[in-house]
């Protein structure tokens, strides 16, 4: 017997008005834009998937490496009976922590991603038939209504998906974490960490071109959602360590001049060649700074683990004055 629900928050015609004011919104200002979220259509969360498996994109393997060191330690410290996760995708590494908790009562993960929830909660269920799983279809952005379920509850972030909200995004994307503890709850949240250009560089421009499609995929989302007819051939994918501000940029670069129709908005894109959309930051950390975002959120740091080679961490915090 297995329990599971999804309730939707986004529904389609919401979702729909949210894309075309972005699109509206970020092809009409210079330089042009697309915000992240747009890359999760079902391609592209395979696509995702496809990128973690990759030779080059270590932040994975890394975050799994903790996890399953410290699932047992995180179980212990946070005693959680319902795991909130933010951007679930897969809940792949997700499962060190949840069979690390013999209480746990409630799994709720939150994607924007319909196909990955559905996907995620059936792989779950087959192995923890006892879960109870509430997914929810929601912009982890926006508020959230979590469902009633016992305490206390640790929320999870994975991924480094931090990463991908601009700063003055991410103060407030933190606060509105806070807002979701109560005294007792907790949040794990991964970030990754500042290293070597070459090797961010070639974590986000793969040998094989996955991370290009993915790249690319925002565009058929564009062109079947708002009947756009942007030529992925005619973009080329761009990685780019910006050293100022410590992050990952992703862009599409127009090969030639262009002219882009998207009907559903009435609208013609004009590109110059070598014209890019921002496409992505993809932030990288230190500890002191994870610290103090947290704490400009009124989060105090309990815990920070890193993998054996220092890529990756790990965070747990509780609201300021709590103890876990
Ligand atoms: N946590 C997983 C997946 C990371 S990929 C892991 O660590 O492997 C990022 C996930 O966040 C995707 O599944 C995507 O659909 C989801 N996502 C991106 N922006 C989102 C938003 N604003 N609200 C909710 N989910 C979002
Ligand atoms: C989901 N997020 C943390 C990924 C990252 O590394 O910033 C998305 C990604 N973009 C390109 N590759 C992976």
């Amino acid at each position: 017997m297995s329990d599971f629900q999804l309730t939707r928050t986004l529904d389609e015609r919401t979702a729909e008005t949210a894309l075309r004011t972005d699109v509206l919104e970020g092809l009409t200002r210079t330089p042009k834009v697309l915000p992240p979220k747009w890359f999760y259509d079902a391609r592209g969360s395979e696509l995702f998937e496809e990128i973690t498996r990759l030779p080059e994109y270590y932040p994975t393997r890394a975050e799994r490496e903790i996890l399953q060191g410290r699932a047992g330690e995180i179980a212990a410290a946070t005693g959680a009976r319902t795991l909130v996760e933010l951007g679930s995708g897969s809940s792949e590494k997700t499962r060190h922590l949840i069979e690390a908790m013999p209480g746990l009562d409630t799994y709720v993960p939150v994607d924007v991603s319909e196909s990955a929830l559905t996907g995620a909660a059936e792989a779950l269920l087959a192995d923890h038939p006892r879960l109870r799983v509430h997914a929810l279809l929601a912009d982890f952005t926006k508020a959230l209504q979590l469902p009633d379920s016992p305490g206390p509850r640790l929320v999870v972030f994975l991924g480094g998906t931090i990463g991908n909200l601009l700063p003055p995004e991410r103060a407030e994307f933190l606060a509105s974490v806070r807002a979701m503890l109560s005294p007792g709850d907790a949040l794990l949240m991964g970030t990754d960490l500042v290293k070597e250009e070459s090797v961010l560089v070639a974590a986000y421009d793969d040998a094989q071109g996955v991370t290009a499609a993915f790249n690319k995929n925002v565009l058929a989302v564009v062109d079947r959602e708002l009947g756009g007819d942007f030529h992925a051939a005619d973009f080329a994918h761009v990685a780019v360590w910006n050293r100022e501000h410590e992050w990952i940029e992703m862009r599409l670069r127009a090969r030639s001049e262009a002219r882009v129709k998207i009907r559903a908005l009435d609208l013609v894109v004009p590109f110059a060649a070598g014209e890019e959309i921002l496409t992505e930051i993809s932030a990288k950390f230190r500890e002191d700074g994870v610290r103090r975002e947290l704490a400009a959120a009124g989060m105090e740091l309990t815990h920070w683990w890193t993998d054996s080679a220092g890529r990756f961490a790990l965070s747990l915090s509780v609201a300021e004055g709590g103890v876990v």
